[in-house]
Order: structure tokens, then sequence, then C-alpha cells
């Protein structure tokens, strides 16, 4: 069978990696892929967002099932592209189509469906450029930091979180005015939840669904969390403090009202999930949805994942997924990202990367990487993800730092703490 999985990062080669252990027998196209992927399947010169190009691709290799993995593909409505084409009838779409895409792609359409349906987020409202005085009425009801959120998809930037009541507003005047394009021509205004994060998954075919591995990311560029926020330098799953019973009150509040809401909507998804949670003294409260896998948390919530995840996949699209099993190690998985000097400001590119075919404890997930005169070569902020399974943290990390240092590219950097704030607390 010929499987073509979309995007070009670290969570797509973790996702083609999972699929090369598969026991079926299965051909892996990566489209556009990266150096990682080219070594499990064929890498095409393919641009997920050129939608003409996919499907004369999908007609080419004769493919049955396309994974989409990054949020634009979905947002702007490849699923509904694939399955509409009656030329394409055969072909499998993992990732929901564009109404169920808007789960991540508006923040103002997330949260009246969690309104709708019950789902514990931060009180909210959402206001345009006429609404300036409304908008500054509505905070004053609210206590600081102020949380905006542009409404549609804006690379991970559009939160801005802040503490002063005159310097929120001036924010939010420059969000209306357009600093983020379209996304921002809207706006949420939300309370401040506190409270520790950690992001839930789950793959669903629409009526059933099945509860991946937790994850918890580390989003800042700096040690101890600090600095600017970056797409993630780390990640580590389980997360100790996703007692099975917290997790259960995300299933029964926040998982099941989600997919019924999504079903009594008339919104056909099949696909992941990614809750983004926070942790309010015990209670689950939901941050974000995405239409998706994370990344860098696909780098370890894929290495736990026992089952074959095609068998998962075809039950997806089959709307068969109750059927299958899902295994998953009690191992702790581990990923260190190393990223280049400047990320996530301005870097450079192109600098030779030596040193990964001495790893052997870990698994190196290529996240931004080319190849340049037949040499590997930095080619992204994020470079690559160095993922490590132990029986307990601890030794994952310690294989993952094991193997950062034996990798070496001009300019690298990698936090030296991912898991820190978990220590105390493992399981
Ligand atoms: P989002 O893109 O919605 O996940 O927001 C980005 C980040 O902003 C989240 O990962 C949180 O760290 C933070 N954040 C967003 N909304 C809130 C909130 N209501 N309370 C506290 N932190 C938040
Ligand atoms: N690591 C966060 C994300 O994938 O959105």
């Amino acid at each position: 069978m010929n499987i073509l999985i979309l995007g070009s990062g670290g969570r797509e080669h973790a996702i083609t990696w999972k699929l090369a252990q598969s026991s079926r027998k299965l051909n892996l196209f990566i489209a556009p892929g990266n150096p990682g992927t080219a070594s499990l399947g064929v890498n095409l010169p393919v641009d997920p967002l050129d939608f003409k190009a996919v499907r004369s691709a999908l007609l080419t290799y004769n493919i049955s099932m396309v994974v989409v993995g990054p949020e634009t593909p979905l947002a702007e409505g490849i699923a509904d592209f694939i399955e509409d084409d009656p030329a394409l009838s055969s072909v499998a779409v993992i990732g929901p189509r564009r109404n169920g895409a808007m789960l991540e792609g508006s923040k103002d359409f997330a949260k009246g469906f969690m309104k709708r349906h019950g789902i514990p987020t931060a009180a909210y409202e959402t206001f345009s450029s006429g609404n300036i005085d409304a908008a500054a009425r509505f905070m004053r009801t609210l206590h600081p930091p102020y949380v905006l959120k542009a409404d549609g998809l804006a690379a991970g930037k559009g939160v801005l979180i802040i503490n002063d009541f005159d310097e929120a507003l001036e924010e939010l005047r420059a969000m209306l005015g357009g600093r983020f394009g379209k996304a921002g021509s809207r706006v949420v205004i939300e309370q401040y939840l506190r409270g520790i994060e950690m992001s839930a998954f789950i793959l669903t075919d629409g009526i059933s669904y099945k509860i991946l591995p937790e994850a918890k990311d580390y989003k800042r560029i700096g040690e101890g969390d600090t600095g600017k926020n970056t797409g993630g330098m780390g990640a580590v799953s389980p997360v100790p403090f996703a007692t099975l019973s917290f997790m259960s009150k995300v299933e029964e509040r926040i998982i099941i009202p989600t997919v019924d809401g999504l079903r009594a909507e008339g919104i056909d998804y099949r696909g992941f999930i990614f809750f983004g949670l926070m942790n309010v003294d015990g209670d689950p409260y939901v941050i974000e949805y995405n239409a998706r896998l994370g990344d860098p948390e696909s780098e370890v919530i894929l290495p736990r994942i026992e089952s074959d995840l095609f068998d998962l996949l075809e039950g997806t699209a089959c709307r068969d997924l109750g059927r299958c099993s899902l295994e998953i190690s009690p191992d702790t998985a581990v990923t260190v990202m190393m990223v280049a000097r400047g990320y996530p400001d301005s870097y450079e590119k192109g600098f030779p990367i030596g040193g990964t075919d001495k790893v052997t404890a870990s698994t190196v997930f290529h996240a931004g990487t080319g190849i340049t005169d037949g040499r590997l070569v930095t080619s992204g902020g994020r470079v690559l993800a160095v993922t490590s399974r132990g029986a307990t943290m601890q030794e994952a990390l310690d294989k993952s730092y094991g193997s950062v240092s034996e990798i070496n590219f001009e300019g690298m950097n990698y936090r030296r703490d991912i898991g820190f704030d978990l220590k105390t607390k493992e399981r």
C-alpha cells in the first residue's frame, strides 16, 4: 500500500519512522520530507499547499492514504479537496476537513465550540476593530495579565500575555490594526489561567477515539522557561502530574464532549486532535485545540506507541477505530531539540552537521536539515530532535544528552534542562 505523508519537519520524520515499523508492506512517500525521511521512503518535491501538485502525486504514485502533518494545508481544505474529487475516491485522508480544522484555525470558533458543549476553558469574548471600547470594558472585568489571541493562524505568534492594562489595550489596537494581517482581524480576549501546562492527544474516526500518550513541551528558548517562545525546544512523555485521576477528568470533561460535539455539529472529523491543557489545581482547562499532532510532541508520543500505527490510521479512515487496540509503553520518552544560533529570531543555514552516524542510544529526527554537495547541513531554526526512551525520565535524558554531545554543527544550541520541572514528580 502506498502512503503519502505531507510535511517536512521532525513530526513528519517521526510519523514516517513509526509507519516504517508497520508489519504491513507499506511504500512511504513524503512531500517534501527531509534527509531523515529520505532514508525511510521516497521524498517528493511537492509543496503540501500546492493542492494540484499533491493531486498529481496521488495519481502518479497510486497513493491510498494521505497523512497530513502540519495545520496550514488542513485549514486550507486539503481534506475537502481530496475527498470531493471523484478521481481520488480511493484515497483516505488522515486529517480533518476545513470545518474540523477550524478548531485550530479560528480561536473564536474553538471558544464558541467549547462554550456550546460545556468544555472547561477560560472566560472570553471576541472583538473586531469596531469594538475597542467594548473590549476595554470587558478587559476591566478581568484580572491581569491579559491574554490576547489573534483569531486566525499566526504560526504560534498570535498570543500575547500582557500585565499592564494600557499596554494590553495598545497591543489590541495594533492587532486589530493588522499586525498579524487577516489572522488578527478578530481578537479573542480571555481570562488568564494559572497552572501547569501539558498536552493530550487523540486519534478519532469521528465516532470513537484512542487517547495517545500525553506530553509536556518546553516552548521557551532559555533554560528555566525563560526568553522567547519557540516552536518547542524539547518534550517529555508521560507527564508525571497527568495521573490516572487527572486524565479521567480530561477524558470525561474534554475529550468525550469534543468528539460528541463535533459529531453533533455535523463535522466529520477523522484525524488527530491535540488538546493544549492547563492543570489548574487538579482540574483541566483547554487552552487551545490543534487539528494535528504536535512538534516536538510527536517525537516523544509516537516512540511510546507499541501498536502498529498503520492499523490505527486504517481504522480511522474506515471509521472502524473502535476495533483497534492501542498499547502504550510505560517507558519515558524525551526529546531534546538542537537549534541554530539565533533561533527563534534570524539564524543562518547551511552549516555541515557531523556525528549523527555515531548516535546509537537515541533516535535522531530531522527537523530542519538539507543536503548540500552530498553533505548533511542545517536548513532551519530547529535542526534535529534527539529522542530517547528509558525506564525513568533521567535515564532517557542521560541518553539524549549523551547523543547530543556526539553531534556538532556551528552555532548549535539546545536546552540542558528538559524535564527540569518534572524531576521531583516522577510517577
Ligand atoms: P495558544 O496558542 O492558545 O496555545 O497560546 C500560547 C500559549 O499562551 C499557551 O501555550 C499558554 O502558555 C499561554 N496561554 C494561552 N492562553 C492562556 C490562558 N488563558 N491563560 C494562561 N496562559 C495562556
Ligand atoms: N509544540 C507545539 C505545537 O506543535 O503546536
